[in-house]
């Protein structure tokens, strides 16, 4: 006798081929009903195209019948936005005083780290007008979806992403876009693309402390704010500036990253603080939340960088930066 969990654990066989996460991954089943031996699987079509759509709802047949082989299956699709779908445990922004400290790369590699922890992970590149993120992960794919949603592109490692490089016609076309236009480009990542079930949604947010990252900060529902610095930024004022912006919000700083650390020369066995003095205690005391990682300059992870690699980084950082955010959400 079929049961609905049997029929939900069948479910979770299929894939949603253009983003290459399931259908109960994508949040897409509805209902599952059972009535005299009859199966009705109400689906939502929310960014599938027709030619999906029927694509799926064979795999759907296939995978029941292999548990039940005779067992006659309805696929009944229905309409839905990405926002009924979406079910995104925590929002975290990483913000930065100002530009060229290594915002995106922590996002990619706290995004990495909770991945491999084994939780759903995704990146939101809001850096419209210096969108980093796809070229870190190697990824250059145009997004699948259709008129009632976008899909996000997978990395490697099934990391979600979504940047405004992956709907421009090149990688290198320049977006030169007015205050308006970027606020809604990053609205529509929000409202328009279907990030299914995540427990995790990284912001990576337009550098500083100005309009930009205040608007992504009011248009997302943001749980929490992790603020990148180096030990360049010679006084706590630049990272107090965005401790005001994240508090005038009303949102919680989970902790603080120093990037640029130190620089580790393996010949002589010794780290060598290149900019300065870590400025890890201080900068955590002015946050009054935890230093959740320092990350060395490191010539490797550059290189992974440029070759769109960086899931192939292995680090201490990288161990320890989602077990220190889980843990700074959960208290
Ligand atoms: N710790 C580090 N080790 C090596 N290279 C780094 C490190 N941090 C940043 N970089 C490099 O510096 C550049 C700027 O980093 P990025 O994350 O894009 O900065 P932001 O997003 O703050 O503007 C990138 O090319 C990145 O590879
Ligand atoms: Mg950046």
């Amino acid at each position: 006798m079929l049961t609905k969990e049997t029929v939900a654990k069948c479910l979770e066989t299929v894939i949603v081929p253009a983003a290459a996460r399931t259908i109960v991954g994508l949040n897409l089943i509805r209902d599952i009903e059972i009535d005299n031996g009859k199966v009705t699987v109400k689906l939502a079509k929310t960014a599938l195209n027709e030619g999906t759509q029927k694509w799926i709802e064979e795999k759907i047949i296939e995978a029941v019948q292999r548990t039940e082989k005779d067992v006659k299956i309805t696929v009944a699709y229905i309409e839905a936005i990405p926002a009924d779908l979406n079910e995104i445990g925590n929002v975290i922004a990483i913000m930065s005083g100002k530009g060229g400290v290594g915002k995106s790369l922590v996002a990619g590699l706290v995004a990495i780290s909770l991945n491999r922890l084994g939780k759903t992970a995704g990146i939101l590149d809001a850096d419209i007008t210096g969108p980093s993120i796809p070229k870190m992960f190697g990824i250059n794919g145009s997004p699948g979806g259709s008129e009632s949603g976008i899909l996000p592109v997978s990395s490697k490692s099934g990391i979600e992403m979504m940047s405004i490089n992956l709907l421009l016609p090149s990688e290198e076309e320049a977006v030169i876009w007015r205050g308006p236009l970027i606020g809604r480009a990053i609205t529509q990542f929000w409202e328009e693309v279907l990030w299914g079930k995540l427990d995790y949604l990284i912001v990576d947010l337009p550098p500083g402390t100005a309009d930009a990252p205040l608007t992504v900060m009011q248009t997302l529902p943001v749980s929490g704010v992790i603020v990148v610095y180096t030990p360049q930024d010679l006084t706590t004022m630049i990272v107090k500036k965005a401790v005001r912006m994240a508090q005038q919000m009303n949102k919680p700083i989970l902790g603080v990253v120093e990037n640029m650390s130190y620089l580790y020369v393996e010949e002589i066995e010794k780290k060598i603080e290149l900019f300065g003095k870590s400025q890890g205690e201080e900068m955590a005391k002015a946050a009054n939340a935890p230093l959740l990682g320092q990350l060395p300059i490191d010539p490797n992870l550059a290189k992974l960088c440029d070759a769109g690699a960086i899931e192939g980084y292995d680090s201490e950082f990288i161990d320890n930066v989602g077990k220190a955010i889980i843990t700074a959400i959960e208290k």
